[in-house]
């Protein structure tokens, strides 16, 4: 892994560095001001290395050392952030002459978003897969946010999914499964012809939530839609889990439950091991509900279809050991600069 990454990425795999990680970063979150390096539980992990044997030695001290590292430089980082305030007012009058503005900062020295370089990765891999890539909006209407996806009016299944909205009842969506109908419909003619429908759509959504470091206000999502003669639960299990296996470049173990949506039929969550042994739900999916197609003027009685929407931002999370989602719309320097 690079070493640039250092703060934000690490990913321990054994379990009890990984623990230690997790208390010291919370511990440096309540007391920012605290010396992490000097503490006992460090010390307790170095004094660990020569109780074990010679074979282990090697890969639980590499471990311990890029603990280490993660610890100084989230304390270093803090100073930084400390010592140097941004300007944020207006540095010159609109009209001061142009050899008299300051010099603006150099396009090299920003990057892109990781959001935005790992969302390519994802729609390349997709794209590879035979899928068409879609943007959704950033702003919807009811239908597309609830009626054609069969949320009946009133029903308390939308509750799950309060959002913002306009005095004109203009939505800002909270999925992107509000594509889902436009895809269908606009779609449907390739069905006739032989051809499945096959797209993932990716975008902005918006929620009205209590935030803490997994929940976001504003975050990605990735929607798939798949529809053909005879398609099964089967075909959706092997296509998300090839899917993250080639995000992710190893094998996984993933698990589904039953849930509910009223826009599939039967509906599952899916879910994947992370490296410390515990479960992440991450994939809402299922067979796309007959009247979800119906309303899309496809006959579900010859068709059918699945359908899955993830939250993006918590697959990049696990895939660089990022333990709080606010980072990254924070904006925040340091944070951003690990990933150029
Ligand atoms: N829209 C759901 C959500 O945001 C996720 C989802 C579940 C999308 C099942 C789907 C699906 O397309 O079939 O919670």
């Amino acid at each position: 892994m690079d070493a640039c990454y250092n703060r934000y990425v690490m990913v321990y795999t054994h379990q009890q560095i990984s623990k230690v990680a997790e208390l010291l970063r919370k511990r440096h979150q309540e007391h920012p001001g605290g010396n992490l390096l000097r503490s006992a539980e460090l010390k307790a992990l170095y004094d660990e290395i020569k109780l074990l044997k010679p074979k282990d030695r090697k890969s639980f001290g590499q471990e311990v050392n890029q603990l280490r590292k993660e610890l100084a430089s989230l304390q270093t980082t803090e100073k930084i952030t400390k010592s140097s305030d941004i300007d944020v007012t207006a540095p010159f009058d609109v009209n001061t002459p142009a050899t008299k503005r300051p010099a603006l900062l150099s396009s090299e020295k920003g990057s892109q978003h990781p959001l935005m370089t790992e969302l390519s990765k994802v729609i390349s891999i997709f794209e590879k897969m035979g899928f068409e890539s879609v943007d959704s909006r950033q702003i919807d209407d009811d239908y597309h946010m609830f009626g054609s996806l069969n949320f009946p009016e009133g029903h308390p299944a939308r509750d799950d999914y309060d959002t913002f909205m306009t005095s004109e009842g203009l939505i800002a969506p909270a999925h992107t499964s509000t594509m889902q109908n436009r895809v269908l419909k606009k779609r449907k003619k390739d069905l006739l012809n032989g051809k499945p429908i096959a797209a993932v759509v990716t975008g902005r959504v918006f929620r009205n939530e209590d935030l803490d470091a997994t929940h976001e206000h504003t975050f990605y999502q990735v929607e798939g839609v798949y529809v053909d003669n005879n398609v099964t639960v089967g075909n959706l299990m092997a296509t998300l889990k090839a899917f993250l296996e080639a995000y992710y470049q190893r094998p996984l173990e993933v698990r589904t439950q039953p849930f509910y949506f009223p826009f599939t039929e039967p509906s599952f969550e899916f879910a994947l091991k992370r490296p410390d042994g515990s479960w992440l739900e991450l994939i809402g999916c299922g067979l796309i509900h007959p009247n979800v197609l119906k309303m899309a003027g496809i006959d579900p009685t010859k068709y059918s279809g699945f359908a899955w929407g993830f939250g993006f931002d918590r697959l990049v999370m696990m895939k660089y050991g990022i333990e709080d989602i606010r980072h990254l719309e924070s904006g925040k320097i340091e944070f951003l600069r690990q990933f150029k």
